[in-house]
């Protein structure tokens, strides 16, 4: 039970973030700058009422959204009683692309709500509490794309402790998405993990941790060549996701032969990400892509933007 004697009311923001980087499903993803959402979360004296609120889009006010599934769950593990929860989420990260939406909602929920009620939470257990939210939406949690939004950068995240490992780069690099303008499928993320193989075999998971493995090593060497090569490399989830997203080995192909050092899938997709060294190459070859599916009648945005190395953070102790 929790006693507070006024209202009180946060406003958090996180941002968007690429999951999985490749080959690293589940465990790697980096926060990017340019999308972000903010959730205002206000507290009352109550009864453990939980309102929901969007602006921007059209994502569901009930109990399947990510933010009530991050509210529920802290309060049956920290027993946040005698409270009543009105939560304002303003949709700044696109819904469902593979950009960490339901992530940044849900890591922004529970950051906010950690500071609200006085929680004195462990980094693994705020992972744990956010992963609350993107199980509504994903159908299982997984953590990476919270992480990311939580704490900023490139984070590895063990998926049994769920123990955060932040990795700073030693270099800057650019990134283009290409957001394809696409249906939204229903249950996007539930969809694209069930198409994944259940196991796969021994060398594939040896050349597969290799990959992982270049991955942190090009980051922490400032190694972009090996760094773009790992991230284009994912031998188990790849293959298969490629198969739903229109003209995926064709944009590839374009971006590695045209100058792209990496590409692959953003997070569950359809929105693909590629890396470069400076930002005229990343919007030159961005802007190719882009005149590749428009010539094929295919609608899609191109969008440029560079690790944010900013998680979670208050904006506002009651700014609206
Ligand atoms: N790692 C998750 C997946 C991220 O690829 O399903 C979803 O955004």
């Amino acid at each position: 039970m929790i006693n507070i004697s006024r209202n009180k009311s946060i406003t958090i923001e996180a941002p968007a973030s690429i999951a999985n980087l490749g080959p690293g499903f589940d465990i790697l993803a980096m926060a990017i700058d340019g999308f972000k959402d903010k959730v205002q979360i206000t507290i009352k004296p109550g009864s453990n009422k939980i309102s929901i609120k969007v602006e921007n889009s059209d994502i569901p006010e009930n109990e399947d959204n990510v933010a009530y599934g991050v509210i529920k769950e802290a309060i049956r593990r920290y027993e946040l009683h005698g409270l009543d929860f009105y939560v304002r989420i303003i949709k700044g990260v696109p819904v469902a692309y593979g950009l960490g939406s339901s992530g940044a909602t849900a890591a922004a929920t529970a950051y906010g709500l950690t500071l609200l009620t006085g929680l004195d939470l462990r980094p693994q257990d705020m992972v744990k509490l956010a992963g609350a939210g993107e199980a509504i939406v994903a159908g299982t949690p997984h953590y990476d794309n919270v992480s990311a939004s939580l704490f900023g950068g490139i984070v590895l995240i063990d998926p049994i402790t769920l123990k955060p490992y932040r990795i700073n780069p030693i270099v800057e690099f650019w990134i283009a998405i290409i957001i394809p303008r696409i249906p939204r499928e229903n249950k996007k993320t539930q969809l694209m993990r069930s198409i994944i193989p259940r196991e796969i075999e021994l060398h594939t998971h040896i050349k597969q941790s290799a990959n992982i493995a270049k991955i942190i090593y090009a980051l922490q060497f400032g190694d972009l060549k090996t760094l773009g090569e790992a991230i284009s490399l994912d031998y188990i989830v790849e293959p298969h996701r490629a198969k739903l997203i229109p003209e995926y080995w064709e944009l590839k192909k374009i971006a590695l032969e045209n100058g792209a050092l990496g590409f692959n899938i953003a997070g569950a997709g359809p929105a693909t990400f590629s890396i470069y060294k400076d930002k005229y190459s990343a919007q030159r070859i961005g802007m190719k892509l882009l005149r590749y599916l428009s010539d094929i009648g295919i609608k899609a945005s191109l969008f440029i933007t560079k690790i944010s190395n900013t998680g979670a953070k208050i904006v506002g102790e009651n700014p609206w």
